[in-house]
């Protein structure tokens, strides 16, 4: 048996996370891994309904707070019914966003305190870290215009263009702070040389 990962993918919109996720799937297949793909918010069934709550353009009501808690609820859901069998029985986790997201969305692009957000990691996650994020950055501008081309926004769409340059931002300072753990990808190259960095930096990730 090899040793189970926790593997995150970040971005903000329209990176292309959903086309990577499914080649970093078929990479570490084709090492002989077994891979389980999930994503946050969602990732189990209790936590898929806490997603549709998030998501829904109609709750606009819904306060930080509330956004914030309801991302710890459905992650702590994912953690016990996921996540945590999976890297225990050897299999190598790929998540579309963790709470990487919840620093960049939240707490970059909301403005919710580091801190406040870094209390519920502690509670939610005890000292459970992906074991590497691959971060996939591309402008802003970029993003949005290909996000929009896929159909009706959902509550965090619908923010504005200065919310995004945030969480932009907020990514690339977790991306600095934490060198060990992050690798950041230029998404605006080619899909093939975006996949060829990819798979170089799962290559390390096998061999280690
Ligand atoms: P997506 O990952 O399918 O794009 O949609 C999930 C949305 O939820 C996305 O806009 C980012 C947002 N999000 C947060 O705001 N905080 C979080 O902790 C997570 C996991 C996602």
């Amino acid at each position: 048996m090899t040793q189970g990962r926790f593997i995150t993918l970040e971005g903000s919109e329209g990176v292309g996370k959903t086309s990577n996720l499914a080649f970093m799937e078929q990479h570490l297949r084709e090492a002989g891994r077994e891979v389980v793909v999930t994503r946050e918010p969602g990732g189990t069934p209790v936590g898929e309904q806490i997603r549709a709550l998030l998501l829904d353009p109609a709750n606009q009501a819904m306060v930080f707070d509330c956004e914030l808690l309801l991302m710890f609820a459905a992650r702590a859901q994912h953690l016990q019914e996921v996540i945590l069998p999976a890297v225990a029985r050897g299999a190598w986790v790929l998540c579309d966003r963790f709470t990487d997201a919840t620093y960049a969305y939240q707490g970059g692009g909301r403005g919710v305190a580091a801190a406040r957000i870094a209390e519920l990691e502690s509670w939610v996650q005890a000292d459970l870290r992906p074991d590497l994020t691959l971060l996939l950055d591309l402008p802003v501008e970029i993003g949005l215009a290909r996000a929009g081309a896929r159909g009706a926004p959902d509550r965090f769409e619908q923010e504005q263009r200065a919310f995004f340059e945030r969480v932009r931002q907020a990514y690339l300072d977790q991306a600095a702070a934490q060198p060990g753990r992050y690798r950041v990808l230029d998404a605006g190259q080619p899909l093939e040389a975006v996949q060829a960095g990819i798979a170089a930096v799962l290559d390390e990730a096998l061999a280690s």
